[in-house]
């Protein structure tokens, strides 16, 4: 029961083609009554045909049942593929929401449970629910249908029979219940197993470079060895007793047609029954009690379907983040003017930002202007990339303000935060396409000119030179086939082709050599005339030729201002200042400078 109340609050989320689902439901309807006629046929060929020797009965009734025969199979046609139709749309359907919802979320929650979790969630537990749907629930309504056509065709057949089915569908649905709960039980521990083996594949593909690098094939088989070993206990154990529960069952059914043939039997020897009648009503004695075994065996299907379902509802219950909120409650987003980009000003004040407990921000302000280079600086885990991702949204204020333009971030939309602001991260994700599909992605009114104008300005020229299709050449699986630092260039460019107000870049110079990082940020500067760049980098060439520096130490703003005052003013700074990354003129003036400070 708790598997429908589940379905009845995630049936919304369904949108559920009644017009269809009907004449599917009337399909299989049709079809059950017709095949449970052929029984009736046959009862009235044996005693008027084969005792009686009505010869010309022969010919119409078995036209009349291959008639029937033929019907039974074009409902039964229509009625598979529309389940199947349907089963599919549904599946798509509540696949779709709960895409949505994932891109609703804060981000910090996708992170925490990885791809496992959510691939299980969209592939696996969507297709249950709409196999729970299309298929499960179907089954279980045949066999009722089925049951209860059959009790009642005995009934009238003959009472006795008809009590006798009746007394002994209870008995039939309590002794496979004895061991229901174990089924349940493995049924549940298979679904878990299987879920972390998956997760464990996409670890394992994921990172077949560190496995072979390190040497690592041992460590993955025995980690692999142990959790099979968890599946395959559950995995027979739910299987030996499922069959255990089914035999039972069946065997139960055997014992009451045997009595029912022995009683049957007296009754034809003593010409109070026909033959014929006797064959009809063992027949419709078995298909009133085995759909009772079929039924208890979609017992297990059905808790599948009910954690499956539990599973979903539970990620629809997960927030939605403020952006994401704040775009519902507009009328219709997609209608909204596209934007001019316009100069804009950032002022953060006494900003806190953190998730699950951690305070990864503490009491930041700073405030940043238009047409300058800001170059962010601190050792690794200070907070740069916190601080960039909670510019855009992607990490929860817990206390303070961030104004973009003079807007408070929190009553922006998540689509004009990501208009407004363009973002390159540490690790840029490529998708599966060209270059230019890559560069251009969600841009759909991008000329092919924007495109190359945009890569151009990234410095992926000597790149597409060298390639015989240019910016229509493929890439595959986050463009495994270009190097560190053509995927940094690459992620540039869709962001400038995107033409944001604000440039924010995360390291995006690391995997560069000097000479190609220093024509990059010339080019960028260029491109960005008279709007904000903000950079985080490790590279000295670049902190010096940004228009301010900014110190960031364990999530706070430590000093700020050129090279030169910074290594006066800021210890933080003058101690980091040896470990930048260096060319070897630069690294000549910094020392000077060094040297005069010290
Ligand atoms: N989602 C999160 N939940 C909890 N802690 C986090 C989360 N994301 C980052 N952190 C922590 O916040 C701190 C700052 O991380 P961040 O990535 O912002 O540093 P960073 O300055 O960009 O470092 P790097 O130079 O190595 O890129 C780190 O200590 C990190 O462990
Ligand atoms: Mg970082």
């Amino acid at each position: 029961m708790h598997t429908f109340k589940l379905f009845r609050r995630l049936a919304p989320y369904v949108k559920i083609k009644w017009n269809l689902t009907l004449i599917a439901y009337a399909c299989t309807f049709l079809q059950l009554g017709l095949v449970m006629l052929q029984p009736l046929i046959f009862a009235y060929l044996i005693d008027h045909v084969l005792i009686e020797g009505n010869r010309d009965l022969i010919v119409p009734l078995l036209s009349l049942s291959l008639g029937i025969g033929v019907l039974s199979i074009v409902f039964l046609f229509i009625r598979v593929g529309l389940f199947r139709y349907l089963g599919i749309c549904n599946m798509l359907d509540i696949r779709d929401e709960l895409l949505k919802h994932v891109r609703q979320i804060p981000i910090p929650e996708i992170q925490k449970h990885g791809p496992g979790k959510f691939t299980a969630l969209l592939g696996m537990d969507t297709a249950t629910m709409g196999n729970f749907l299309n298929h499960i629930l179907v089954e279980i309504t045949s066999q009722l249908f089925m049951m209860l056509i059959s009790l009642g065709i005995l009934f009238y057949m003959d009472w006795r029979l008809g009590i006798v089915a009746t007394l002994s569908i209870p008995f039939l649905l309590w002794v496979p219940g004895l061991f229901r709960n174990a089924v349940v039980r493995y049924s549940s521990d298979v679904r878990t197993h299987n879920e972390e083996i998956g997760a464990y594949l996409y670890e394992a593909i994921e990172s077949s470079q560190e496995i072979r690098a390190l040497g690592l094939e041992g460590w993955e088989r025995k980690r692999n060895e142990t959790m099979y070993k968890g599946l395959v206990k559950a995995s027979t154990r739910e299987t030996l007793y499922a069959v255990m529960s089914f035999q039972i069952s069946g065997f139960v059914i055997s014992l009451i047609l045997a009595a029912i043939y022995w009683v049957g039997s007296y009754q034809v020897l003593h010409q109070m029954l026909t033959v014929g009648m006797m064959v009809a009503s063992v027949t419709y004695l078995q298909n009133a009690l085995n759909p009772v075994q079929q039924i208890n065996n979609f017992f297990r299907e059905l808790q599948g379907a009910e954690v499956a379902m539990g599973r979903i509802e539970q990620f629809i219950q997960t927030p939605i983040d403020l952006y994401s909120e704040n775009e519902r409650k507009q009328a219709s987003p997609a209608r909204e003017p596209q934007l001019e980009a316009t100069p804009s000003d950032i002022e953060v004040s006494s900003l806190r930002v953190g998730y699950g407990g951690t305070e990864i921000l503490k009491d930041l302000s700073l405030s940043l202007s238009p047409g300058k280079v800001y170059a962010f600086v601190g050792r690794s885990g200070a907070g740069k990339s916190t601080l960039f991702r909670a510019l855009i949204g992607m990490m929860p204020v817990l206390e303070g303000e961030i104004r973009i333009g003079g807007q408070n971030l929190e009553e922006m939309t998540r689509s004009a935060i990501s208009r407004k602001v363009g973002i390159v991260f540490q690790e840029p994700y490529l998708f599966r396409g060209t270059l230019m599909e890559n560069i251009a992605v969600g841009k759909l009114d991008a000329t092919e000119e924007m495109i190359l104008q945009a890569a151009l300005n990234a410095r992926l020229g000597s790149l597409l030179d060298q390639l015989p299709e240019g910016l229509h050449t493929k890439i595959d699986h986050k463009g495994f086939q270009l190097s560190g630092g053509q995927r940094q260039r690459l992620a540039i460019a869709r962001a400038l082709l995107h033409n944001p107000d604000i440039l924010i870049l995360d390291e995006p110079t690391s995997a560069l050599d000097q000479l190609t990082e220093s024509e990059l940020m010339n080019s960028i500067r260029h491109a960005m005339a008279g709007k904000t760049v903000l950079v985080a980098t490790h590279r000295l060439q670049t902190i010096m030729n940004a228009d301010r520096i900014l110190v960031m130490e364990n999530g706070c703003l430590v000093a700020e201002g050129d090279h030169e005052e910074l290594m006066k003013q800021s210890p933080e700074y003058y101690a980091m200042a040896s470990t930048f990354e260096r060319d070897t003129s630069v690294a000549g003036q910094a020392s000077h400078k060094e040297g005069v400070t010290a």
